[in-house]
């Protein structure tokens, strides 16, 4: 363990402290931060470390208080000259992160933790391990044997001329109406192409929403989706916690709601046909619109994907898709469906601002699609997940309630919190870093262990299992 006055890292090894020189002479030097600088890069070292300063202490991996090494411990733990980690203290100074004490050194200043004070987060985890194999919720499977299909498709992107200006901003109308075709296909959705914009996933579809809407504090899941939270509180509105396992029966004085009702994340609950209406009710009365993030629907195993909420009420919901579970999160792809009041205000804004997704992975996109890809991988990635669920299950089932039905690419366990905190701690040990389900809540108090089985092999997978049943049996 490596450790800083005020706080404790968990063990570094790998890239963590290292220079990356861009070269193959690249030095494995220790430091007492756990910041990685790159000198191939086009920024300035100094202000590489101070951007990595602030966002550790933006994640409160850095506590306030916690004092900093000394320009000169980390200029030699990096190998760099002194003038770098100065130039990055004095910038950070000067923002307000850190404070200097005279004869004692650089601290974490008190305002540096809580960027907007009085907001409620969720926990943020502390940073992963690099070498740590992550078991989380958001990594899906690709099946290799397809990557064939990957590879024409970008072939394809390389002979294709890309627009001279700016592109449509809803997004390539062939890519739409490819879109179009497939929400009736696979969620029940009809809509024209002229509906759905392209967006950069499913969070940026809702930075799209949230700046159409008026200003208001918007519900969300507790527990829920951490960048949902993160991204609604960078819109500068306020969050109001929604029991993720009651119904919503009250939505008044908020703009809009957000929801995972396919696959409720973390807790992995359908929202039962009852729920839906009364929400739907909620928010008509309340003049809010319900957001509707369909992250990983298509991933049902046992049965038939549960339609779209917005197939309910297209006036009323908004509709979030995402090729991160389909294809890859690395890809930054994703679509939404508004209701028609809020679309002329989302493509007037993205004609001004150009935020629309680049034009080469909507291209290259369009290809995975026609070419019956995304269909493919979805398949195989089905048929691993409707296997593995019930390992997983089968393994954690003696020691823990799961929380919802096998579905998507992960499981949800409650568990006391000591149990959950024991059974990471031996995953950790052997390699793997599986999340807790208290780091998803706000205000809610559930406990235990979510677990991710789309970013492992079989082998490694079983490995994890092991070690989690390891640490909850004591
Ligand atoms: C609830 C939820 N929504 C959406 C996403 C994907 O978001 P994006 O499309 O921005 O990658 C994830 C990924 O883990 C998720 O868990």
């Amino acid at each position: 363990m490596c450790t800083i006055l005020g706080s404790e890292w968990p063990d570094v090894t790998g890239h963590f402290g290292t220079i990356h020189t861009g070269h193959s002479d690249r030095t494995n030097r220790m430091t007492t931060l756990p910041v990685q600088l790159d000198r191939a890069a086009p920024v300035p070292l100094g202000v590489q470390l101070s951007g990595q300063i602030r966002e550790l202490v933006l994640a409160g991996t850095l506590v306030r208080g916690a004092r900093l090494p000394s320009s000169r411990a980390l200029a030699a733990d990096l190998g760099v000259s002194r003038s770098v980690p100065e130039q990055a203290y004095e910038q950070l100074l000067a923002e307000g992160w850190v404070e200097a004490r005279p004869g004692s050194g650089t601290f974490v200043a008190p305002t540096g933790e809580h960027p907007s004070p009085g907001v409620r987060r969720p926990r943020h985890p502390k940073p992963v391990t690099p070498d740590l194999l992550r078991l989380d919720a958001g990594t899906p499977w690709i099946d290799p044997r397809h990557a064939a299909g990957w590879r024409r498709a970008w072939r394809e992107v390389s002979t294709a001329r890309p627009p001279r200006g700016y592109d449509d901003p809803r997004g390539i109308p062939e890519l739409r109406v490819a879109l179009a075709d497939r929400l009736g296909r696979t969620r029940g959705l009809a809509c024209d192409p002229d509906e759905i914009v392209v967006t950069n996933g499913a969070t940026d579809g809702l930075r799209h929403v949230l700046a159409a809407l008026p200003a208001g504090s918007v519900a969300v899941e507790d527990p829920g989706y951490r960048a949902a939270v993160e991204t609604i509180l960078g819109s500068g509105r306020s969050v109001r916690d929604l029991p993720a396992t009651t119904p919503v029966t009250d939505l008044a004085g908020l703009v809009a709601a957000y929801v995972t009702p396919a696959h409720q994340h973390p807790l992995g609950r359908v929202m039962p046909a009852v729920d839906r209406l009364t929400l739907l009710e909620s928010a008509r009365r309340a003049g809010a619109v319900v957001v509707e993030d369909d992250y990983d629907s298509e991933f049902r195993y046992d049965v038939a994907p549960v339609p779209a909420l917005a197939t309910l009420d297209r006036g009323r919901v908004a509709y979030l898709g995402t090729a991160s579970k389909s294809v890859a999160p690395s890809l930054r792809l994703g679509w939404l469906v508004p209701p028609a009041d809020l679309l002329g205000a989302i493509n007037a804004r993205r004609v001004v601002t150009h935020e629309g997704a680049s034009w080469p992975t909507q291209r290259a996109f369009l290809a995975l699609l026609r070419d019956g890809y995304v269909d493919k991988v979805v398949r195989s990635a089905r048929r691993v997940y409707a296997e593995r669920a019930p390992r997983v299950a089968d393994a954690l089932a003696p020691y823990a309630e799961l929380a919802g039905p096998l579905a998507g690419m992960y499981s949800t366990w409650l568990l006391p919190q000591a149990d959950a905190e024991r059974a990471r701690a031996s995953a950790r040990q052997a390699g793997f870093e599986v999340n807790l389900l208290a780091d998803y809540c706000r205000t809610a108090s559930l406990t235990g262990l979510v677990v991710g089985f789309g970013g492992a092999t079989d082998e490694q997978l079983d490995r994890a299992l092991a070690a989690l049943v390891n640490g909850l049996r004591g």
